[in-house]
């Protein structure tokens, strides 16, 4: 909810109260240096006792509801038939429309079996774009990822509504050309998460929908941010309807749903969701296998019963915007001080337009790792590279320079507040007034897949002294 105040500004307001607090250190600059050297200038490898604010992901990090907390004591811990599944599968009956859940343990647990059961060798698999994991099992099942979004998508100042859509023009040309029996399916992806959290339209999905019954393909739909998407509808698109209505009817174009229930639903867990019998019969052979018995799929079940509440709550009014609301407001706060962020504001994170906020650096140099070390350094505030070094390397081992070069500061949901957000822009600002002091990074160790988490890189030249010099000379030798 925003509420207006008497000088006509708006703010996000919290519909909680919180009930549960953990405390949170902010250590002298001395110990985040040397955190940032030991963990290889990779915020990944950073520990959190290090971390004044974790603004690394809103994956696994979101505050439960009294609710949750309380369904998760009267949970069945049967192995199989457990009573707690069979709550979970109401609640997707009811929010979402399908008949069949299958719950896993994570998302990309979700896509490993869509990828093993529904992804042939050298298939296409076509979405609006990719996620880091969705990709890596897609091609190890051996397909070809191809995002066609719209040339928008990519332009990090934008007052594109819909940045997430997909390219239906270049939707239906890539169809003609390889041959629908070489599409494995089209994807999907809500609130699209590497390119700044932006929604596609539900007019555009139902125009993808249309294209898929044309040509018999499956629509993949990842619903990890479902709830954002539905909302920015409603703010975007269909003000006169309801979240949960909206978020009802896009599963109604669905044949294949999956989620990360790490996010809106506030649990360690995620899922796949169908209606069609068929589908299911194909994947579930996999699921002992993989993930557990099918009625527990690697989840404990406390935590299903805690998504079968978190499902409900995520669609309801106050819930469903809280967290797009409190990223809006960094965002409008980033602008407001003019440091490069991308707009308008998505889902999820703010995301730190790096190349113009270090346009000295090359992206051979991981311009937006080399932010996400400096942030750190003068913050305490853990931040994500979403760049280049996220992006893999080619088959020839070549680096491909990333479309957007982000640095992401996710808001887990209900966790934070504006006064944290506040100090996070101040330190931006001080940081983009000393941005000539930032330089890259250069690899020390470098995984051959989704290098980004354990990679380990060192500056070049470096630079971290003179920025933390700078610091000391400002805030002295002790300052936060
Ligand atoms: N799909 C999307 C759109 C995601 O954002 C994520 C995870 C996944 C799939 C994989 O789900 O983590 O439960 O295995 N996103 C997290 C993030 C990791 O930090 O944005 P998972």
């Amino acid at each position: 909810m925003q509420i207006t105040l008497s000088s006509g500004k708006t703010i996000p307001m919290e519909m909680h109260k919180v009930r549960i607090v953990q405390q949170t250190w902010l250590h002298p600059i001395d110990r985040r240096h040397r955190a940032m050297q030991e963990a290889g200038f990779n915020t990944f490898l950073l520990r959190s006792r290090d971390i004044f604010l974790d603004m690394l992901t809103d994956s696994g990090t979101n505050a439960m509801s009294d609710n949750q907390l309380a369904a998760m004591m009267v949970s069945d811990d049967a192995y199989a038939g457990s009573e707690s599944f069979f709550k979970l599968a109401d609640a997707v009956k009811e929010m979402l429309g399908f008949a069949l859940t299958i719950p896993v343990h994570q998302g990309r647990a979700a896509e490993h079996l869509i990828a093993k059961t529904f992804v042939k060798p050298g298939q296409a698999c076509i979405m609006n774009y990719h996620f880091t994991t969705t990709k890596a099992h897609f091609e190890m099942a051996g397909g070809v990822v191809l995002e066609l979004y719209q040339d928008e998508a990519l332009k990090t100042q934008s007052d594109n509504p819909f940045k997430g859509d997909i390219d239906l023009d270049k939707l239906t040309k890539t169809i003609d050309e390889l041959g629908a029996e070489n599409v494995a399916f089209i994807r999907m992806e809500a609130t699209t998460n590497l390119i700044g959290g932006q929604p596609f339209s539900m007019r555009n999905l139902q125009a993808v929908r249309e294209i898929c019954n044309q040509h018999n393909i499956m629509l993949v739909f990842d619903g990890s941010l479902l709830m954002e998407n539905a909302f920015f509808i409603q703010q975007r698109e269909q003000p006169e309807r309801n979240v949960a209505d909206i978020a009802r009817e896009m599963m109604t174009m669905v044949d294949l749903y999956y989620m990360s229930a790490r996010k809106g639903p506030a649990v360690r867990g995620g899922m796949i969701a169908m209606n069609d019998q068929a589908l299911f019969d194909r994947l579930l052979p996999l699921v002992p296998l993989f993930e557990g018995f099918s009625t527990y799929g690697g989840m404990s079940t406390k935590e299903i019963e805690a998504m079968a509440v978190g499902l409900r709550e995520m669609l309801s009014g106050d819930i469903a915007g809280s967290g797009a609301e409190m990223v809006a407001f960094f965002v409008r706060r980033m602008v407001e001080e003019n440091l490069p962020v991308v707009t308008p504001a998505g889902g999820l994170a703010c995301h730190v337009d790096v190349s113009r906020f270090l346009p000295h650096i090359p992206q051979t140099e991981y311009p937006a790792g080399a932010l996400a070390a400096a942030f750190f350094l003068v913050s305490g505030v853990r931040g994500m590279e979403r760049g280049t070094i996220s992006t893999d390397r080619d088959i020839d081992g070549n680096d491909v320079p990333a479309g957007v070069e982000l640095m992401r500061l996710a808001l887990p949901r209900r966790v934070y507040t504006m006064s944290h957000i506040e100090y996070a822009v101040d330190r931006l600002k001080w940081l983009f007034e000393h941005r000539e002091l930032v330089r890259g990074l250069t690899w020390i160790s470098e995984p051959p897949v989704l290098r980004f988490f354990f990679g380990r890189l060192a500056p070049i030249g470096q630079w971290d002294v003179q920025l933390r010099k700078a610091f000391c000379t400002e805030f002295g030798d002790d300052a936060m």
